[in-house]
C-alpha cells in the first residue's frame, strides 16, 4: 500500500494537527523513523535528507501525486465530455521537468509570453500542443510563436489583431479572449474576470473583432476563450462563467480558463476536481452548443499540493516574541505578501512532538512583511530544524526573485525513493553573470 492509500492511517500525535496537514502535504507524504523520532517523508525519501543532498530553500515535489492530479483533470473532463482539451497553465510551475511531464500525461500547455514559450520548446512540446495568451504579446513574441507554428494564439485586442494582419503568412487557429463580468471570489489580485479586467475584450467589443478575424484569408477563428480568476472555492462561479460565454455567439470552440481554488489551511475547504469538472460540464450541456469543443486551463489546482517548500531554522528569537526564521522567505515564496495567502507549516524532524510553541515563522529579507506564517503551531523550534511550508507548488518559483540577492531555489521531483534534480539552485555567478563590470578606479 503506498503512501497516499494509506494516507487515513497516518499518524496524528495529540497536542498536534498531523491527522489534519496529511491532506494538505503531497499525495505521497507519510511518517518514518528519524534520530529525533518522527520525520517527515515524501515520494518515500525522509526530507531531512533531500535537504542535506540538495540544500535549502528547495522545493520538493512528489511527481506520483502530481502525475495522479494531472490524470483526474485529463481523463476526468475526456470522461465527461469527449470533445475536449486540458490545457496546463504553465506559469504556475514554469519548469522544463514539468512541462515535459505535462505532455507526457496529456495535457496540452498556455504560455503566456516568450519565456514560457521557450521552455515549453526546451522541454519538447509539441509546439501544435500550445496555446499563447497575453494582454500585451509583442511583435517579436508573435513572431517567434508563430516560427515555431504554434497550435493557437489567443487573441486578447484590437491592437494584436492588426499586428497579427501583418505578421501571418500561413492559416493560424485562433481564439479570442472575451471579459464575461463574473467577478470572481477571491484576492483582488487574482479576480480577472471583473468587468474592470484588464485581459480580453468586453462581449460588446467581441462581435467586431471576431467579424474581423473572420474576414480575414489566414486566420481561422475557432471560439472564445475567458479566464475568470484564480483560488476560486465556489464551483458556482464557473458555471455562471460559462453561461455567459455562451452568450457571445456559437462557435467550435470554447476555453473556460483555468481558477479552481486548493485547500492551503486547516480551516479552507476546496472543491473536489471531480465537482469542478461536473459544474462546468452540466454547465456545458446547458448553454453550449453540443458538438462544440471544451477547453480548460489549471494551472495552481493541478500542482500546488504536489510540492512543498523546505527551509533550515536559522535562528530562534523570544523577544516580544517568538521568532522563527529561517533561510528563505519572500524572495522564494512571496505570495504571502502578494495575496496574504496563508500556509501551514510543519518542522520535519521532529513530527512526533506536541505543537505546544506559538511562532511568527519569518523570513531573511528586509520587510517586516516577510512573514512566512503569523502565529504557527509548532513544537519549540531548533537552530538547524527542517522546516516545511505544505501547498508552495504553485506559483512560487514562478515569483522567486533576488531581493536582497537571494538565490532562485533548486527543485527536485521524488518518487518511489528516487529523487532528481529538475532545477538546479542560482549560483552567485548566475547573478553577477547579467551585470557590467564596475569601472575600474
Ligand atoms: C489565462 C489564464 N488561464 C489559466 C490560468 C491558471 O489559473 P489557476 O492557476 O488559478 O488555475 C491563469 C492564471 O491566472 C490565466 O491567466
Amino acid at each position: 500500500m503506498n503512501a497516499h492509500q494509506d494516507q487515513q492511517h497516518q499518524p496524528s500525535p495529540e497536542g498536534t494537527r498531523l491527522g489534519e496537514l496529511w491532506s494538505i502535504l503531497p499525495e505521497e507524504s507519510s511518517r518514518v523513523d528519524g534520530p529525533e523520532g518522527g520525520e517527515l517523508a515524501i515520494g518515500g525519501i525522509p526530507v531531512t535528507r533531500l535537504v542535506e543532498e540538495y540544500g535549502t530553500p528547495l522545493q520538493i515535489f512528489d511527481e506520483a501525486g502530481l502525475r495522479r492530479q494531472v490524470r483526474r483533470f485529463v481523463d476526468g473532463l475526456h470522461e465527461r465530455w469527449p470533445d475536449s482539451e486540458v490545457l496546463f497553465a504553465s506559469k504556475s510551475l514554469p519548469v522544463v521537468g514539468m512541462y515535459a511531464l505535462a505532455q507526457e500525461e496529456g495535457l496540452s500547455v498556455d504560455v503566456a509570453g516568450g519565456g514560457e514559450l521557450q521552455l515549453a520548446l526546451a522541454a519538447g512540446v509539441d509546439p501544435a500542443r500550445l496555446h499563447f495568451h497575453g494582454n500585451a504579446k509583442s511583435d517579436a513574441e508573435l513572431r517567434m510563436a508563430l516560427d515555431a507554428g504554434i497550435g493557437t494564439i489567443i487573441v486578447d485586442n484590437d491592437d494584436e489583431i492588426t499586428r497579427l494582419e501583418r505578421l501571418l503568412t500561413k492559416p493560424q487557429k485562433l481564439l479570442l479572449r472575451v471579459i464575461p463580468g463574473v467577478d470572481a471570489k477571491t484576492h483582488a489580485s487574482q479576480a480577472t474576470g471583473g468587468l474592470d479586467s484588464k485581459f480580453g475584450l468586453p462581449m460588446d467589443q467581441a462581435a467586431q473583432a471576431i467579424a474581423r478575424m473572420q474576414a480575414h484569408p489566414l486566420m481561422e477563428f475557432e471560439g472564445v476563450h475567458l479566464h475568470i480568476g484564480s483560488q476560486i472555492l465556489d464551483t458556482e462561479q464557473f458555471a455562471e462563467a460559462v453561461e455567459k460565454i455562451s452568450t457571445v455567439g456559437t462557435f467550435d470552440t470554447y476555453d473556460v480558463g483555468g481558477g479552481l481554488g486548493v485547500k492551503y489551511t486547516y480551516d479552507e475547504v476546496a472543491p473536489s476536481v471531480e465537482s469542478y469538472l461536473d459544474a462546468i460540464v452540466e454547465a456545458a450541456r446547458a448553454n453550449l452548443p453540443e458538438g462544440a469543443r471544451i477547453m480548460i486551463e489549471p494551472g495552481r489546482s493541478l500542482v500546488a499540493r504536489a510540492g512543498v517548500s523546505a527551509y533550515r531554522v536559522v535562528t530562534v528569537k523570544h523577544t516580544g516574541k517568538t521568532f522563527v526564521a529561517v533561510d528563505g522567505g519572500l524572495a522564494d515564496l512571496i505570495d504571502i505578501a502578494l495575496t496574504e495567502q496563508r500556509y501551514e507549516p510543519v518542522l520535519a524532524n521532529r513530527l512526533d512532538e506536541a505543537w505546544i510553541e506559538t511562532a511568527q515563522v519569518v523570513g531573511r529579507q528586509c520587510e517586516s512583511g516577510d512573514l512566512l506564517v503569523d502565529r504557527a503551531q509548532l513544537p519549540p523550534a531548533r537552530v538547524g530544524d527542517v522546516l516545511v511550508m505544505a501547498t508552495t507548488g504553485a506559483y512560487s518559483y514562478t515569483l522567486a526573485n533576488n531581493y536582497n540577492g537571494a538565490l532562485k531555489p533548486a527543485i527536485v521531483f521524488v518518487r518511489d525513493g528516487e529523487a532528481r534534480l529538475v532545477a538546479r539552485r542560482e549560483t552567485y555567478e548566475d547573478l553577477l553573470a547579467l551585470h557590467a563590470p564596475a569601472l575600474a578606479g
